[in-house]
Formats: structure tokens, sequence, C-alpha cells
């Protein structure tokens, strides 16, 4: 591996590179003032916001808040990594790249884009070959033309035709093994090489960087087989978690981008091209990661998202949500699309046609709607504890959209899907629960089982672990800064109320302590003690006084909310996890048996209502 580039290095390159020659270069500026300006390349604009400043060798656009130096810009408009821009500006200036710490200089990185590119080529040539290759694509849609365009190929159905040919010295064999072509054997067997081919008997898609060099392969099975897409591991050169299949593609494709449409599947993305959809591109087997976001917002504004319409389509698409939401901001669109169940792009696009696909894309999600559809799935909001729990959800997604106008637009649309003002949605938001309720599986391991008596009783203690740990946390915190009770809402309350003894143990003794406390806030906790002499839980609650806590006093009041969420949070995705909500509808509506109403009332402290 090369060394680090030194940063007094860096520091020289950038104060002799000139920005608005590398700038100028690549995007058309005009002279305003002492300064540049044009229209944005990383956002789509119709007025020029992008100023390039020679004075301070610095860019910024006011639109969409990109900014840097010649080295940044490099990096972000020729999708460059760091060191390859370094290099790339070093050699315009004809000067050398220093490296810290011995190493080859980075022509490593270069070297083996090329092996790669050259065993593309050679997988191309497979293809022209093998005709039972070719009928596969054929049955699959694909014209001659689109697999050129992509460069895909075929690996054939042998163990060392790629190590044959690529492979001929230690050095080759080491390079491939870098970029994961060959596999070395666990046990070398006598007479044969202590390697093999990756990739056999499969239809293989190149991954090409933006700029069309091969970093990877994703190799498909003709026909049935496990596992159906077989992939080149992470490498030196290939990060899943960035790269987006199909980018060079789309360059190639030469139209004017406006928006790309994130799928997830390489046929998808082919498919799409073919049919003139040339805006598609694709994760490879993972989430939808920031990264690619970042990558994706510097080409276009907009970003359309499509997902199967099944389970797992919907899972990956909240996922993508939530590892979107840090970039999303003012002047960005961002919306999903959910494709009929048992579809996905590839077959809809083979079904109906490009205008009846891009018909359905025009009506895809915006985030916002998206969002809040997708809690309102999860709190009725008819009560104020959904309200309360609607709130609870949304905090943490919230948390991860940087402050600004987008921020503020999304609250207003969230405030008015609870019913609530946005100054009110904001203060609950700030107030209420300070910390983020924690994700499901976080301690909760002995979830709501035990309906016995036995263990009631013992949960009543509120000690243990886990679940139960939250409301142990909860009341010492209460017993140890008792004022804190005067800063819980009446929403929090109101959803605490809402929950059953049996449903979290402790619950109740948590709840007349809040009560206790607020009825009389002036009460110290060794007073309040003192009353509840003679209740069974006051030993107990006479050991969480004593024992100490680290906590200081200005930090208790938003410890206790941030418990009380978390609190309230887990047992709302506990009883979704149980059909909660549907023998609530059902005991409301009347329809549950005398089992369920007793199921119900056993859960929930509130009677459920008579029949009729
Ligand atoms: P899908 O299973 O949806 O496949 O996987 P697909 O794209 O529709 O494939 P076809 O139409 O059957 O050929 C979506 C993506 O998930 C990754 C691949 O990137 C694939 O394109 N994947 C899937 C894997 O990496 N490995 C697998 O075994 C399956
Ligand atoms: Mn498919």
């Amino acid at each position: 591996m090369a060394g680090r580039i030194p940063q007094s290095f860096i520091d020289e390159l950038i104060a002799r590179a000139d920005i608005v020659e590398i700038i100028g270069s690549r995007v058309p500026l005009k002279k305003a003032g002492r300064e540049y300006k044009a229209c944005c390349p990383f956002h789509d604009e119709k007025t020029a916001s992008f100023w390039v400043s020679p004075d301070k060798q610095f860019y910024h656009c006011f639109g969409c808040g990109a900014h840097g130096t010649a080295l940044g810009f490099l990096m972000n408009y020729e999708q460059l990594p760091f060191p390859e821009a370094v290099e790339e500006l070093a050699g315009r200036l004809g000067m050398e790249v220093p490296h810290e710490g011995g190493g080859g200089p980075p022509r490593v990185q270069e070297e083996l884009t090329e092996l790669l590119g050259r065993v593309a080529g050679f997988y191309q040539e497979n293809l022209a070959g093998s005709e039972r290759a070719r009928a596969y694509l054929r049955g699959r849609g694909l014209d001659a033309a689109i697999a050129e365009r992509f460069r895909i190929g075929y690996a054939s159905d042998a163990w060392n035709e790629v190590l044959r040919r690529f492979g001929a010295t230690d050095e080759s064999r080491r390079a491939l093994s870098a970029t994961g072509l060959i596999i070395e054997r666990d046990t070398p067997r006598p007479g044969s090489e202590p390697w093999y081919d990756r990739f056999r008997d499969r239809v293989m898609f190149p991954i090409r960087d933006p700029r069309g060099r091969v970093l990877g392969f994703g190799g498909r099975v003709l026909g049935e087989g496990e596992p159906k897409y077989l992939n080149s591991p992470e490498t030196a050169l290939f990060h899943k978690g960035q790269e987006l299949y199909g980018l060079h593609e789309i360059r190639l494709a030469r139209t004017s981008l406006k928006r790309l449409l994130i799928v997830e599947g390489y046929m998808d993305v082919v498919r799409l091209h073919q049919a003139g959809i040339a805006y598609a591109v694709a994760t490879l087997g993972t989430a939808t990661t920031p990264e690619h976001l970042k990558r994706a917002f510097r080409l276009v504004s907009e970003v359309v998202f499509a997902f199967d319409g099944d389970r797992a389509g919907r899972a990956a698409a909240w996922r993508a949500l939530q590892n979107a939401l840090p970039e999303a901001r003012e002047g960005r669109e961002l919306r999903f699309l959910f494709l009929p169940e048992g579809e996905d792009p590839d077959s809809l696009v083979g079904r109906e046609g490009s205008e009846a696909f891009e018909a359905r894309l025009a009506g895809a999600l915006p985030l916002s709607e998206y969002l809040a559809a997708h809690l309102r799935e999860q709190a009725d909001l008819a009560h104020a504890d959904g309200r309360a729990k609607f709130v609870a959800l949304a905090r943490p997604l919230l948390a991860r959209i940087p402050q600004g106008v987008y921020l503020e637009l999304l609250l207003a649309r969230i405030a008015q899907e609870v019913g609530l003002g946005a100054d009110r949605l904001r203060e609950l938001l700030h107030s209420d629960l300070a910390a983020a309720p924690e994700a499901p599986g976080s301690g909760d391991g002995e979830a709501a089982h035990s309906r016995n008596a036995s263990s009631r009783r013992g949960a009543a203690r509120g000690d243990g672990t886990g679940r139960r740990g939250l409301v142990t946390q909860a009341i010492q915190t209460l017993l140890h800064f008792p004022a804190t009770a005067a800063a819980v809402s009446a929403a929090v309350l109101l959803a605490l109320a809402d929950i059953g003894e049996a449903e979290l143990g402790g619950i109740a003794t948590l709840r007349e302590l809040l009560e206790a406390l607020r009825e009389q806030p002036r009460r110290t906790s060794s007073q309040l003690l003192e009353e509840w002499r003679e209740r069974p839980e006051h030993r107990r609650l006479g050991e969480l006084q004593a024992e100490r806590i680290l906590l200081d006093h200005s930090q208790a009041g938003s410890e206790l909310l941030g418990i009380l969420g978390r609190l309230i949070a887990q047992v709302g995705q506990e009883r979704q996890a149980r059909g909660y909500d549907e023998l609530l509808s059902k005991v409301e509506s009347g329809a549950a048996s005398a089992e369920e109403r007793f199921e119900f009332q056993s859960l929930n402290r509130r009677p459920a209502p008579r029949p009729g």
C-alpha cells in the first residue's frame, strides 16, 4: 500500500493550484468583480449561485452549500478518491507526490483497475463465444447493443481460465487475488494449483466507477442456482457501500441528467437503460448508504428510489429513508416508488414499457409523505398517547436531518399530520423526551412474556435488567432528583397511563411516584418514602435511593425524559410485535371473545368497553 501523503505537500499543492483554471476547464465561469460565477455543477439550477474566489482559492455554492478547495472540487466533480485527486492535481503542476513511510506510489490501484478491465474484455470475448450465455441474455430481453454498453460478459465453466490467462507470474497472481478474481485454496491439493477462479459459469456485470474503470464484478448464474449473484469481495478498489452500478453508463448515454433512479438490481439497471430510462443506478446488494446519496446528489437534485412491493422491499425502503435523512435538504428532492408485489423494475418495464414506468415514477411518494404515512401506521393519532408515540418515533428520525429550511417544512408537515401546530410539535420534540428511543432488540430480550402471577410480583419490584431496567432507571432518577417530575408533559403521562403492569413490571409504582411528586413538587424523596413505609415496594425504593448514581443535576431532567421516551417506544414496538393493536380494535369494536377481552385486560389497566 502507498504511504501517507504528507499534509505539508497537500498544503503546498493547494497553494500552487489555480482554482479558477481547474474549475474553469470543467465548468463555464463568468467573471463577476474579483470573483467568478457559474451555474452550480453539483445541483440543478437556472441562475448562477456557484462562486469561485481566486483570492481565497475556494469555491462555494449558495444554492446547495457545496464548497471547498481545488482538491475538493476534483474529488467531487470527477468522483476521485483523495489520493487520486492529489495525483491529478500534482500531475498538472508537474509535482511528484511524496509518500511517508515508504510503500509504492498509488499506481498500484491503477494497475489493478487496468487488470480488471482486461479481464472484463476477456469475459466479453467469452460471451461472444458462448451461445448458451447469449441465449440467456436474449431470454432476459437484452439486446446486443446494451450488453456492449454495459460490457456484459461471461465467465466460462472452468476453474482456472482467468488464472491461466492473467496469472502467469507470482506478481500477477498477487494482483488477481487482490482484486478478488482468484481465491487461494484452504487446503492445496497435490498436483493442482493453489488458486482457483472465483467466477465460473456466470454472466458477468463489470462494476465501473464514473470514469469507466472496472472495480469489480457481479456474476449471475444462468438460470437457477445459489447464490444467484456472486459479487467481488470488498477490496482496496471496491467498496459496496459507496459505488452505484450504472453511473458510468449514464455518462455514456450523454443525456442531460435531471434525476437518478436508484433500484436494487443489476438487471433492473440494464433493462431500464435499454428502455431509455438511462438515469437508473443500483446499489450493490447493500442498503443505500448516506455515502451513496452524497454521490447521487453531487450529480442531480432529484433522487427517486424504486422498491419491490413485497415485505423485503418495504423494509429496504424504510432503511433507505433512514439513511437518506442526513442528506435531505432544501433544493433536493427524495422520493419513493413502491412497485406492485412480485414486480421489479426489470419485469415492469418489460411488461408496461418505459412510458408507463415513468408515469409511475411521477407519482412516487415524497420523503415527507412516506415518513408521515409510515409513522401513522404505527401510532393511532386519534388518541393522545398515539400522538405522543408518533412524536417519540419521529424524534430520532428528525434528529438526523440537518437544520434548515427542509427540516422546518417537514416539521410543519408532520405537525399537520398529528394535528398540532408546528411550534407545539417543536416544543414536544425538544422538551418531552430528550433521547431517542432505542432500536428494538437492545436489552428487551425478556419481552412481554410473563403474565403469570409470580413474575408479575417480581416485576413489580422494578428490579432486573433489560426492559425493566428502564423503569428502574426512571424511578431512581426521580428518587434522586424529585423536581424532574415537573418536566414530564401531559402527553407522556398519558402514554404511561396506557401501559399495563403486566406489560411492564414496575410501571404502576413509577406512575404513582411521578404523580405524587408532581402533586407536591417540594417534597423530598425521603419524605415520600417515609409516607410509603408500609408498602411492599418500600424497601426496594429505599435501596434505589441509597445507591449512588452517575448523574448531575443539570442533566437529570433530560435524562428522565429520555428514559421515558425509550420506555414508551419499546412498549409500542412490543405491542406491534404482539399484534396488540389488532386486539385493541377488536375489543373496541366489541368483536373480541371473552378470552381476548381477558387477555386485553391483563395487558392493560384500561377497562375494556363492554360489547353493545
Ligand atoms: P434480486 O434478487 O432482486 O435480483 O437482487 P434481481 O436483480 O431481480 O435479479 P434477476 O432479475 O433475478 O436477475 C437484487 C440485487 O441484490 C444483489 C444483486 O446486486 C442483485 O442485483 N444480490 C441478490 C446479490 O448480491 N446476491 C444474491 O444472491 C442476490
Ligand atoms: Mn429481477
